[in-house]
């Protein structure tokens, strides 16, 4: 039996805001696992050198964030079909013989928490029951969409400031995905299930998102990818409405589950000491 401590990290550049040393380092104390978890910038164009030095190192993986989410998909030995079909791997698993396999876990932690929402909800509430409407039309909300897609939601608008990059999200599923322009994201409220913000506005330092929720219909809930901060304008507004409101934390808190267990080989719970932790 080996002692060696098992390693693994999350590569990005800058990195240094990143929450994942945090979540999974949290997990390691918790669950008593002989193993290490850092945060290493890699500059773009030492990418794929870094990587390999990695592997070298014993490394079981990592996490991967902004600006490497793409070009990490060429040093991968395989990637699987839904970091594929999101466009982005934001995981990378390293296999005994040193092959890595990227995948996206960020569909899961969006419908993860939206399903434990389901649950605290009482089920009165379900992603199925009607139409969503996903404002933004970038990297994460291609993982949003996809999980709507997978997850049952029988119909998705997509507003986006740039209309032709909510149109290229039909790719997902001509059938389900109806891209409007942005300026009609409040006309579509009254047969809505599900609101998701997926852009970066109403985030600390960002302008805010400017939506009117009057006409939203009573029973749809309105989730916000941002959680910084927690409690968004938009869910200030949606609360203010009665609507049923779906934080961000949630999200980012599933995503690195199966990751954790795909290195180290436990499957971690979310608990409010790590929310407290990372908020
Ligand atoms: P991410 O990976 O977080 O999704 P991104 O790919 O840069 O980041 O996407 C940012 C999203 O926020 C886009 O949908 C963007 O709209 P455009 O496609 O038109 O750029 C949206 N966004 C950013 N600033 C915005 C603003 N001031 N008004 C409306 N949408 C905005």
């Amino acid at each position: 039996m080996s002692n060696d401590i098992m390693k693994a990290g999350v590569i990005g550049h800058p990195i240094k805001h990143s929450k994942s040393p945090l979540i999974h380092n949290y997990w390691i104390r918790r669950y008593d696992v002989n193993a290490s978890y850092e945060a290493i910038d890699i500059a773009p164009e030492e990418l794929e050198q870094r990587i390999r030095a990695l592997v070298k190192d014993g490394f079981k993986g990592f996490n991967v964030t902004i600006p490497h989410k793409q070009s990490i998909m060429e040093v991968c030995d395989e990637v699987d079909e839904i970091a594929q079909k999101v466009g982005a791997v934001n995981t990378v698993i390293v296999s005994e013989d040193g092959k890595l396999r990227g995948t996206n876990t960020d569909v899961f932690g969006f419908i993860e928490n939206l399903k434990e929402a389901e649950r605290q909800f009482g089920y009165s509430w379900n992603i199925a029951h009607g139409s969503a409407l996903v404002l933004g039309a970038g990297g994460a909300a291609r993982a949003v969409v996809k999980g709507l897609i997978d997850a049952g939601a029988p119909e998705i608008y997509v507003a986006n400031r740039t209309f032709g990059k909510a149109d290229q999200l039909r790719d997902l599923d001509r059938a389900k995905v109806k891209p409007i322009p942005w300026e009609e994201r409040e006309e579509v409220l009254g047969n809505i299930n599900l609101v998701v913000n997926t852009t970066a506005l109403g985030m600390d330092g960002q302008p805010e998102l400017e939506m009117n929720l009057s006409g939203t219909h009573e029973d749809a809930v309105v989730c916000d990818i941002v959680y910084a901060p927690l409690y968004t304008q938009l869910l200030k507004d949606a609360r203010a409405h009665d609507l049923r409101i779906v934080t961000g934390i949630g999200m980012l808190l599933h995503q690195a589950r199966p990751a954790f267990d795909a290195w180290f080989d436990v499957w971690p719970d979310l608990s409010e000491d790590l929310e407290d932790l990372v908020l």
